[in-house]
């Protein structure tokens, strides 16, 4: 079944919402490649993620993105996980079968892996990588960035212990190994890769001085119209390259529409339009 224009339906949902670029990304993704879709924005209250899903499903809903605070509901309520998923602990794409079963899949870290390698042309094998954060974010990026086969990645987290747990967690993938930021002194990386939250409230890391030169990209995990508190952290002490996650957000989004629609939407047009925007 379909929209009230005939269009298969798709929505992303989460709280807040409004800010969300996912509806303008999968319209200019249906654009680019004929598709006929609706994809719309759903505020959910708190508690209501399970009987909203029920709700989009009961009215022919064919897939959705999942966002803050519902990931790891999502990952709950699927009827079953892709194995990134599984590792991940959280959802961001739901797919709706023929009998409404629902498909849980997490994109997030393939996104953020394609925006380095294909779009900033950054190799990751043999490199030294530093994770900022332990939270959710970083559990869906662990296993995707080990694939890569980096010399090292080290996970540094403002609480320790959480840092430890995940590099126990995933130590089955690679070479992982993790700390506190103040032990981080001395030591240098190729990629650091900002997932802290702390963004959220204008902050960055505390992170001892030095760690950032000119031989570190750095990348944060968030997107805004202006330089992030991390980019503009990272540019201020002379990083070679800072990039924001505009382009992950896009990557993570085509693959989310490769597994709806089966086909792969070119990514540059649409990072460059919302980079104008
Ligand atoms: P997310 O899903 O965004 O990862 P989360 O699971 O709540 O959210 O994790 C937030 C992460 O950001 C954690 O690693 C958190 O550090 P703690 O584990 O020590 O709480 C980190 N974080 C949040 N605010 C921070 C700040 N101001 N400085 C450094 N790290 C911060």
């Amino acid at each position: 079944m379909t929209a009230a224009n005939g269009a298969d339906r798709y929505a992303v949902m989460g709280n807040p919402i409004k800010h969300s670029k996912s509806p303008l990304i999968h319209r200019l993704f249906a654009e680019q490649t004929g598709q006929d879709l609706v994809y719309e924005a759903i505020l959910v209250d708190p508690e209501g993620f399970a009987e909203a899903v029920a709700d989009f499903i009961g009215t022919a809903g064919k897939g959705l993105n999942v966002t803050v605070p519902f990931k790891q509901e999502a990952w709950k309520i699927a009827d079953e996980l892709s194995e990134r998923a599984q590792r991940a602990g959280a959802v961001n794409t739901l797919k709706v079968d023929h009998s409404g079963k629902l498909s849980g899949d997490n994109t997030d870290g393939i996104g953020l892996v394609r925006d380095l390698t294909r779009n900033l042309s950054l190799t990751l094998a043999g490199k030294q990588l530093l994770v900022l954060g332990a939270g959710g974010a970083v559990r869906g990026i662990l296993a995707p960035l080990l694939e890569q086969n980096p010399s090292r990645l080290l996970i540094a987290n403002r609480t320790v212990e959480r840092a430890q747990q995940l590099a126990t967690e995933f130590s089955d993938l690679g070479e992982l190994a993790s700390c506190g930021f103040a032990d981080l002194k001395g030591i240098r990386f190729d990629i650091i890769i900002n997932a802290t939250a702390a963004g959220l409230q204008g902050q960055v890391p505390e992170l001892p001085d030095g760690i950032i030169d000119s031989r570190s990209c750095c990348y944060d995990l968030m997107y805004a119209s202006e330089p992030t508190a991390f980019v503009h952290y990272a540019r201020q002490r002379g990083a070679q390259a800072a990039f924001d996650g505009l382009g992950m957000l896009v990557e993570q989004a085509a693959e989310s529409f490769h597994i709806w629609r089966g086909i792969i939407p070119d990514t540059a047009p649409v990072i460059a339009a919302l980079r104008h925007q």
